[in-house]
């Protein structure tokens, strides 16, 4: 599949579960939460044919330029990693880390991969695919099974707020990457997948990952695509696996979990007290407050509001990602790209498209003019209306 692959990692912190939910590409296809609901029906399969479908596709992105960044890596051969060994991973979002003085510093962070990223081009994923549609799933559990084990070293980036507004984009929109010349890479860990799960759907398929898992000292910031993760995630696992599901053991904390709260469908807590509330007079309950640090963070020139972002500069980071390609690359992408697009229908919504390319680059939109046979002129007549 042409598709982002999920990079979810979570960790069992002495504070708790932190849980980093990212995509082996670092941007995404929309920046407000709220569309999120409509950019997936239009990659779904038709409400009355049952089939994923261009037309639909390129219909919803016509009307959506910010995609275009997003689009473009995922119709470039980073839209089918080989396997699941050799992708890089990414947070995609800044959160915030906060200090003990309250300061606070946003953080983006990168899995990069130690056995080399591999893509596959769309005719060999066809011959891989025939083989064997599972292949990149074997290849992961073949490899930890037979000692292989593969690591990802853990980058961050670090931007300081006084600093967000100083790029000719915002640095909370996601769909932008930081670019190193702006916040180096510092490493600061390593992961190592060193074995398979005893029990899959124990410890696969009832796991819970939520990028509101967060422990104390770091925390979301104000992009607008993550606010509204914030809460997606955990309504979807009480449907999707029950009431309590946190204390399956693959979800539970390692660290004791200190709340009066308790009972609910599935719930094997076994609390005997009477105190199922807090503050009480109940000497364990009066002193808990005090053990938990509050962090305060301040910001002054971000706010979380409705409203769209200033800045949004949709193009430019499509266009210097485009430049980086090599021409093999670049070609893929081409043809990748214009596949798709010929299948669609209504030739405005093909040209709208070509024309947000050719915002990004002069070059890349030529191209797919070219191969889709579209005039300059007919495209250029769309941007006019
Ligand atoms: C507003 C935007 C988004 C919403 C509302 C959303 C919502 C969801 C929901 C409801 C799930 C299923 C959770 C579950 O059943 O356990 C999910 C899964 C997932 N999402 Fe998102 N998502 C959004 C954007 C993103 C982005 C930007 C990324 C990457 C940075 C991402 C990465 C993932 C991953 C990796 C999973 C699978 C987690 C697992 O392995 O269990 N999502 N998403």
């Amino acid at each position: 599949m042409r598709d982002p692959r999920g990079f979810a990692t979570k960790f069992y912190t002495e504070q708790g579960n932190y849980d980093i939910v990212g995509n082996n590409l670092p941007v995404f296809f929309i920046r407000d939460a709220i569309k999120f609901p409509d950019m997936v029906h239009a990659f779904k399969p038709s409400p009355i044919y049952n089939k994923q479908d261009p037309n639909r596709v390129f219909d919803f992105f016509s009307h959506i330029p910010e995609g275009t960044h997003m689009l473009t890596r995922v119709y470039s051969d980073f839209g089918i990693p080989a396997n699941y060994r050799q992708m890089d991973g990414s947070s995609v979002h800044a959160f915030k880390w906060v200090n003990e003085a309250g300061e606070v510093s946003y953080v983006k962070y990168t899995w990069k991969t130690n056995q080399g990223v591999k893509n596959l081009t769309a005719d060999e994923a066809a011959k891989v695919q025939a083989q064997d549609f599972q292949h990149a799933t074997v290849d992961l559990y073949d490899n930890i099974k037979k000692g292989n084990f593969p690591s990802w070293d853990l980058f961050v980036q670090i931007l300081k707020p006084e600093d967000l507004d100083k790029f000719d984009f915002n640095p909370l929109d996601v769909t932008k990457v930081w670019p190193e010349s702006i916040a180096p890479l510092t490493k600061v860990g390593k992961m190592t997948l060193n074995r398979v799960p005893d029990n899959f759907f124990e410890e696969v398929e009832q796991s819970a990952f939520a990028p509101a898992n967060l422990v104390p000292g770091i925390e979301p910031s104000e992009d607008k695509l993550l606010q509204g993760r914030l809460f997606s995630y955990t309504d979807t696992q009480r449907h999707r696996i029950g009431g309590n599901f946190q204390q399956l053991p693959i979800n539970a904390p390692k660290a004791a979990v200190n709340t009066y709260n308790q009972d609910g469908a599935f719930s094997n807590r076994h609390k005997t007290s009477d105190v199922n509330y807090q503050p009480s007079v109940a000497a364990d309950a009066l002193t808990d407050n005090a053990q938990y640090k509050y962090s305060v963070s301040k910001f002054t020139n971000v706010t979380t509001v409705q409203q769209k972002i200033t800045k949004p500069n949709d193009f430019k980071q499509a266009g210097d990602f485009y430049r980086s390609l090599s021409e093999t690359d670049k070609a893929s992408l081409i043809k990748n790209l214009s596949g798709d697009l010929a299948a669609v229908k209504n030739k405005d919504v093909a040209r709208k498209m070509v024309g947000y390319f050719y915002l990004a680059d002069a070059d890349y939109g030529t191209r797919l003019a070219k191969a889709l046979n579209f005039s300059r002129e007919e495209v250029e007549a769309l941007f006019r209306k």
